[in-house]
């Protein structure tokens, strides 16, 4: 969530200096209510005039927040959302029904064990799909005057197909890739045709029965140009992570999360 510091002229003495979220990536309407949404974080509920009602946690059932590209199905009027944060669990999902109650509460998605940047998904009949392309959060980084987020693509970009009933998440997986957003997703794969895809095409769309987090190393030779990370750093196409080494990350994650906290806020597309 991109956020500012507003003057006493804007706010008054008292609220002056006091860090403001920003949720100005997004607006959906869902169940009679709409929402002004940021990164990954609480979305604040307007009114039709736009005023400001305050937080909206969903009755307390979703207090982390969600990211600001929620899909609603257009059939059955749910809505899924997730989130993303800097500690476990890193990745979670829920499901808000028509009528804005919770469906599910906050579930995590097994084996993601660090913080990933996911700006958006993209829903099926039956899966919420999430792109875990492998760009970290590197708080230590961060801490060092460097960037925020680390692009590894020595790790694949993973894809996440998460049963909307719950069942065990499918993972593919592919060369490092990265996108800010889905235009769409279908379910038009018998399960037959997806394990076919995966045995036949050498791993670059994997299945969960080699590698159920769908977690790989893929030869650095390999690696295709990178993207630019939302931070607005590049890295040299090919280079290696240059980030904190993984278990550094996260020894150091704990210690700074409140200077992660502030500086994640300024991440946004
Ligand atoms: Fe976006």
């Amino acid at each position: 969530m991109t956020g500012y510091t507003p003057g006493a002229e804007e706010v008054g003495p008292s609220l002056a200096g006091t860090f403001k979220d920003m949720p100005d990536i997004n607006v959906v309407r869902h169940g009679g209510k709409l929402l002004a949404l940021g990164e990954s974080a609480t979305p604040f509920r307007l009114t039709p005039e736009l005023a400001t009602c305050g937080r909206e946690t969903f009755d307390g059932t979703i207090p982390a927040g969600i990211t600001a590209h929620p899909k609603v199905d257009p059939r059955t009027g749910e809505m899924a959302v997730f989130c993303y944060g800097l500690e476990p669990p890193y990745l979670t999902w829920s499901l808000l029904g028509p009528d804005g109650s919770t469906r599910r509460t906050p579930t995590a998605v097994p084996d993601v064990d660090e913080p990933v940047m996911v700006h958006d998904m993209a829903l099926t009949e039956r899966f919420l799909v999430l792109v875990l392309a492998p760009l970290y959060f590197d708080i230590a980084a961060a801490m060092r005057g460097g960037s925020m987020l680390a692009w590894c693509p020595d790790d694949g970009t993973r894809v996440a197909l998460i049963p909307r009933d719950g069942g065990p998440v499918r993972w593919a997986t592919s060369e490092a890739y990265w996108s800010w957003h889905n235009a769409n997703a279908c379910s038009s794969w018998t399960r037959r045709r997806w394990s076919s895809r995966a045995s036949t095409t050498g791993g670059s769309v994997g299945a969960t029965a080699s590698s159920p987090s769908g977690r790989r190393r893929v030869p650095s030779a390999s690696c295709p140009a990178t993207t630019t990370p939302c931070c607005g750093s590049t890295r040299r196409p090919g280079a290696p992570c240059g980030g904190t080494p993984r278990s550094s990350r996260s020894a150091s994650r704990a210690s700074s999360r409140a200077r992660a906290t502030t500086t994640a806020r300024t991440a946004g597309g």
